[in-house]
């Protein structure tokens, strides 16, 4: 389906800065992508220039949160082509977390269809340096205006794109993470799985706290036993215990990341033993003391695969691998990204060609 497209004027356009200069999600590509649901039903999809839209202060996602996002990324190859990462995986967990947020589904098809076309106007805006990517970020949010606690009949679902350097300023190198002490991300039955913002700001105050101590990443337990390990702030996380990977099973309260789905499938592929198991954070600070915990690090979308080297737990810090990057996460990124830049033959099938 085309979807109709209404440029900006060639003076309207933004300036864009070298791949050099480039952060995480300040700056915004010239258009957006732009449908809303009433009446049942998604209508008048199309891109637009990127504009700020108008909304009704009772409007119900400013008071109940009704909302849900996606993070995704796409690549420039060698050859010019830019490529989105397993689009279709993205399609499907926004359905997932639509779901359970009580939002309409979106039609794969049309996701995927929408973010290509999109990209294709905005192409000029894919970065080319090593590290850098096209980050894109589609979001549903409830646009009824009433503050009666029910779920909205009104929908916004659009989506912007941001040229992004590293998610970390170090890229990758060893960051530092905060075992969280007074605080929770998400419980059983919750919404920890859904991608929707409430469980990211539910992590705002134990990261400044983390961030006063000069950790930038925190790591969240369980809240039934605040013991098992569960994932970093919007990303999952993986250790490497006596040469085998181990990350904490999808259980309703950790996010469906796709980069932890890749990763596991490029681990096995390399003749890595994956478990997908509950990990006590006692026994895996035992682990770490006596070196047979080798490796720990963060994989997510923005993050991609980032190397923990120290971990604050109860008053102390302790160090991985001399706060060295790992042989395994070295490799695991490497194929990761190779994939992804179109550098290594992608054998999985996971790019999606965009043009
Ligand atoms: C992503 O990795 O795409 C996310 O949405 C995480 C967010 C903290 C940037």
């Amino acid at each position: 389906m085309d979807i109709p497209i209404l440029l900006c004027k060639e003076e309207e356009k933004k300036q864009k800065p070298a791949d050099s200069e480039l952060t995480f999600g300040k700056l915004f590509t010239d258009h957006m992508f732009f449908m809303y649901y009433r009446d049942e039903k998604w209508q008048d999809p199309r891109i637009i220039p990127y504009q700020s839209f108008e909304m009704d202060p009772a409007c119900s996602v400013l008071h109940y949160s009704q909302e849900i996002f996606e993070g995704m990324k796409a690549f420039l190859h060698p050859d010019d082509s830019i490529h989105m990462f397993r689009p279709y995986e993205n399609a499907e967990r926004m359905n997932l977390s639509a779901e359970r947020m009580c939002m309409p589904k979106i039609n794969k098809d049309l996701f995927v269809n929408a973010i290509t076309q999109l990209i294709r106007v905005d192409k000029e805006w894919v970065p080319s340096l090593p590290g850098t990517s096209l980050y894109i970020r589609p979001t549903m949010i409830a646009s009824e205006t009433f503050i009666g606690l029910r779920p909205s009949n009104e929908f916004y679902f659009f989506v912007i794109l941001a040229p992004v350097g590293p998610f970390f300023k170090d890229g990758f190198n060893p960051t530092k993470a905060y075992v969280a002490a007074e605080s929770v991300r998400a419980a059983p039955g919750g919404t920890g799985e859904a991608k929707t913002g409430g469980n990211y700001a539910a992590t705002l105050c134990e990261t400044n706290k983390a961030r006063s101590l000069g950790y930038p990443m925190v790591i969240w337990l369980d809240s039934i036993e605040r013991r098992y390990v569960e994932e970093g702030s919007g990303m999952n996380i993986m250790f490497v215990i006596d040469g085998q990977l181990y990350t904490p099973p999808l259980g309703g309260t950790i996010l469906h990341g796709i980069t932890r789905k890749s990763v596991i499938e490029l681990a096995q592929k390399m003749g890595i033993i994956v478990k997908e198991e509950r990990l006590d954070i006692n026994t895996l600070i035992e682990k770490i003391s006596n070196s047979s915990c080798s490796e720990a690090f963060f994989v997510g979308t923005a993050a991609s695969i980032t190397p923990i080297g120290k971990i604050y737990f109860k008053g102390t810090e302790y160090e991985i691998n001399n706060n060295d990057v790992g042989e395994i996460a070295q490799k695991l990124y490497d194929e990761l990204v190779g994939i992804q830049t179109g550098k290594i033959q992608d054998t999985f099938n996971w790019t999606y060609k965009v043009v």
